[in-house]
């Protein structure tokens, strides 16, 4: 064997997973694969097309040849759906008020589902969404279950964004709020705690202490940390 694990963190929205996931990637040397940016390009494709989440038969004939592209960059990915880059246009409004309609699609998650155990293959992969731990990759030897209070989450969102006119500290939470209730609800893989996973609260820990103690959890499987 390669010597090497996969890591599964899931929660909900704003936790920090995909802001983590990275940093622990790039601890181990690791592949970070980011399921979330999947599931927005597919759903900025469709929306692109005039295809609403209501209309599966023709999202899944979309996504059926759907081809996505995560490239890692400093700092970041890039992400590439057919070809054109959307890095930006996922993270936008629209995005985020229709992914987790797009999302509860059985065509569409196998789909994806299919592509991220492809990616995990040979191991050595941080992957971060709402279902690796208990869907994606129940085999995963670390499995972390991240929350935080929608308080908390929403202010690190608001913090982050760039046109903050556009929507306020309240009305971003109550999108947060919704979304995450949509991913616990739905009768797919919903969000939930994994039976083996940790559960890891970070309403009150900087992101240091949250790699840190994720780190950690690998050292019984041997793992050399770049430190
Ligand atoms: O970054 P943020 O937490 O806002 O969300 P994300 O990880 O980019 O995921 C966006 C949406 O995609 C989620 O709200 C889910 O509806 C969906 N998703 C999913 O269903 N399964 C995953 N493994 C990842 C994301
Ligand atoms: O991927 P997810 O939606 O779970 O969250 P994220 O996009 O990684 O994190 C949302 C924001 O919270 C980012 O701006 C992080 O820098 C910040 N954050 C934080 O302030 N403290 C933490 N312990 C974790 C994340």
């Amino acid at each position: 064997s390669s010597g090497k694990i996969n890591i599964a963190i899931d929660g909900p929205a704003g936790a920090g997973k995909s802001t983590i996931a990275r940093m622990v990637a790039g601890r181990l040397s690791y592949v970070y694969v980011d399921t979330g940016a999947m599931y927005r390009a597919a759903t900025w494709y469709c929306q692109s097309l005039g295809v609403e989440p209501e209309e599966v038969e023709q999202v899944l004939q979309i996504v059926k040849d759907l081809v996505i592209d995560l490239i890692p960059i400093e700092n970041g990915q890039q992400v590439l759906v057919n070809g054109q880059e959307v890095t930006e246009q996922i993270r936008s409004l629209a995005v985020n008020a229709k992914v987790s309609r797009y999302a509860q699609i059985e065509g569409l998650r196998s789909r994806l589902v299919s592509l991220q155990r492809q990616m995990a293959l040979r191991k050595g992969v941080v992957m971060d969404g709402r279902d690796i731990g208990t869907t994606v990759l129940p085999d995963a030897e670390v499995k972390v279950y991240m929350t935080a209070t929608v308080e908390e989450r929403a202010k690190r969102r608001y913090k982050e964004m760039k046109e903050q006119s556009a929507i306020s500290l309240e009305q971003l939470a109550a999108d947060i709020a919704e979304r995450d209730r949509l991913d616990q609800e739905r009768e797919i893989s919903p969000l939930r705690q994994a039976d083996d996973a940790r559960l890891l609260d970070t309403t009150h820990m900087c992101i240091e202490e949250v790699v840190e103690t994720i780190v950690s959890y690998c050292k019984i499987y041997g793992m050399e940390s770049k430190a």
